[in-house]
């Protein structure tokens, strides 16, 4: 079945996929494509309606993206926002310049009666602003629907062509009234019903999976994360025990963790899993290594080494699964260059050749925060589902310097203790990120009358939204003085806790 869709041409705007998970929160499936598609291929979609991305660059910019004009004569309706309202203007005739006094953050808009987009907001209304440049005058054709402060116009529509233009972002949560300006568009303006939600999803990716496999066999491998879990749940639901998931404990999993895996599959989900116990070739392979990006391509290595062996043992595959998810697939545009990697990822993306099945991926379609919905909805518990992130390396990039069982297992013990008391004190859910970090600094201490020379762990919580960026967080007082005498009183062979009060940028969340 095909959904109606809206699409979302990305002019490089941090807020592009943001505008996409909200307006997939109303139920209209969104995608996600780049500023210079051409107008053909745009028709070809058929979409009920289209947004134009805010962008980093000025339009004055000799190197400002633009898109092809004639996508504003498609009839389609369209929604440029920041940066795409400015194209919309230069494109249709109306006029773009410097803004004398530029809006960064809150702003208030005032909108006018005979706004199709925003009569469902109050008169004024708060919103997030973020532009340097501004519209000195609409294009022929348009009417002014909202001013602001530093912007005489800060809404424009023409009701006729069904084009609009915010010089704010809807899409952010500190515009007051965002979502409902968005289902004004999408529901209002392009006449989207809602027809995209997870019961369907499930029902109609069980039908593509039996569709593409039909009577093949399928492997996957499982992380023990929320993505592949609820990928071999759809696959198994389609399949049944045509499916078999790989397990591969690199010995760098939390406290607990494997067993609990193991438990979950087997018991509670009843997937067909195999367990492999690879601990020790980890941490010999890992053995005296102290480089964090050696660290992770060993373990990145490894994994596909163990995973490859256990997979020909048992039998013959048509297919490979995998938790690819929809912001791997968007074709990402890059306005300003390239960004450059901070550190290389670990996943199943790097199989030799002759592990090169077709592939199945279930989830190419879904956002993250959709990944968990469809978990809930196919029976996964709640707790497993909101688990904070874990990077793949595991441990191994929170033990800093040497690995060793030993180290391994003090890193193991406090981060228990981190996350028991952030859980105890209602936090859990609250941060991104919460673990401790085995430092390979030893200092002097005292307990009772001996003098010490123990280890030190490294606390740290954060905010963020996607780890792209991250905030420290600031923990109650007695809530850090707590985790730290545990740890000191529990953890033998650390003497010392210090909290990590670094934000991403400059820091990165993982220390490694
Ligand atoms: P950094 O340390 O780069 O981390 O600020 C950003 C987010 O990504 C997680 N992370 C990983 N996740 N494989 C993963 O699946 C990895 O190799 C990996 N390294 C870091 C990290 O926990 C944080 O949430």
């Amino acid at each position: 079945m095909s959904h109606q869709t809206i699409v979302v041409l990305d002019f490089g705007s941090q807020y592009t996929q943001l505008i996409a998970r909200r307006l997939r929160e109303l139920s209209v499936l969104t995608e996600v494509l780049p500023y210079d598609i051409t107008t053909k291929a745009l028709r070809d979609r058929e979409p009920a309606g289209i947004i134009l991305s805010g962008g980093p660059r000025s339009m004055s910019h000799p190197d400002a993206p633009h898109c092809d004009a004639q996508i504003f004569s498609l009839e389609i309706p369209i929604l440029g926002i920041c940066y795409g309202m400015q194209e919309m203007t230069s494109a249709l005739g109306g006029t773009v310049q410097a803004a004398p006094n530029r809006e960064y953050g809150q702003a208030t808009v005032t909108r006018s009666d005979d706004s199709a987009l925003l009569s469902a907001v109050p008169k004024k209304t708060t919103v997030w602003a973020s532009h340097g440049d501004l519209i000195a005058a609409a294009p022929p054709g348009f009417t002014v629907t909202a001013v602001s402060a530093n912007a005489p116009i800060a809404a424009m529509e023409d009701s006729e062509r069904r084009l609009h233009g915010l010089l704010f972002h809807p899409e952010v949560a500190h515009t007051e009234h965002g979502l409902e300006i968005l289902r004004a568009f999408a529901f209002g303006v392009c006449g989207c019903v809602g027809d995209w939600t997870m019961t369907s999803f499930v029902d109609e990716t069980v039908a593509n999976i039996k569709q593409q496999v039909k009577q093949g066999r399928v492997l996957c491998g499982l992380s023990g994360g929320v993505d592949s879990t609820v990928a071999a749940l759809l696959i198994h639901r389609a399949i049944g025990d045509r499916l078999t998931c790989v397990f591969v404990d690199n010995g760098l999993l939390r406290l607990n963790e494997a067993t609990q895996v193991e438990d979950r599959f087997t018991n509670r989900l009843q997937l067909p899993l195999v367990c492999v116990d690879a601990g020790a070739l980890f941490l010999k392979r890992l053995d005296g290594i102290t480089d964090p990006e050696q660290k992770r391509k060993i373990i990145g290595a490894t994994f596909i080494e163990v995973f490859e062996a256990r997979a020909r043992e048992i039998g013959d595959f048509d297919f490979l699964a995998q938790g690819t998810l929809y912001p791997d697939v968007i074709e990402s545009v890059s306005v300003i260059g390239p960004s450059v990697p901070i550190k290389s990822h670990h996943n199943v993306g790097g199989l030799p050749d002759s592990m090169r099945f077709e592939l199945v991926e279930p989830l190419r379609q879904l956002f993250k925060d959709e990944v968990r919905q469809v978990g809930i909805e196919m029976g996964v518990d709640e707790e497993f589902i909101w688990r904070q992130p874990f990077p793949g390396p595991g441990l191994a990039v929170r033990v800093l310097g040497a690995i060793t069982a030993e180290r391994l297992e003090l890193a193991r013990k406090a981060d228990a203790i981190v996350v028991e008391e952030i859980r105890r004190h209602g936090w859990y859910k609250r941060v991104w990120q919460a673990f401790a970090v085995l430092l390979p600094v030893q200092s002097v201490g005292v307990m009772g009358d001996e003098r010490t020379y123990e280890s030190t762990v490294a606390v740290r919580a954060v905010h963020s939204r996607d780890g792209m960026t991250a905030d420290w967080v600031p923990l109650p007082h007695e809530l850090l003085g707590t985790i730290s005498s545990r740890i000191v009183n529990e953890v033998k062979g650390v003497n010392r806790v210090v909290y990590d009060i670094s934000s991403k940028p400059p820091s990165t969340i993982e220390w490694e």
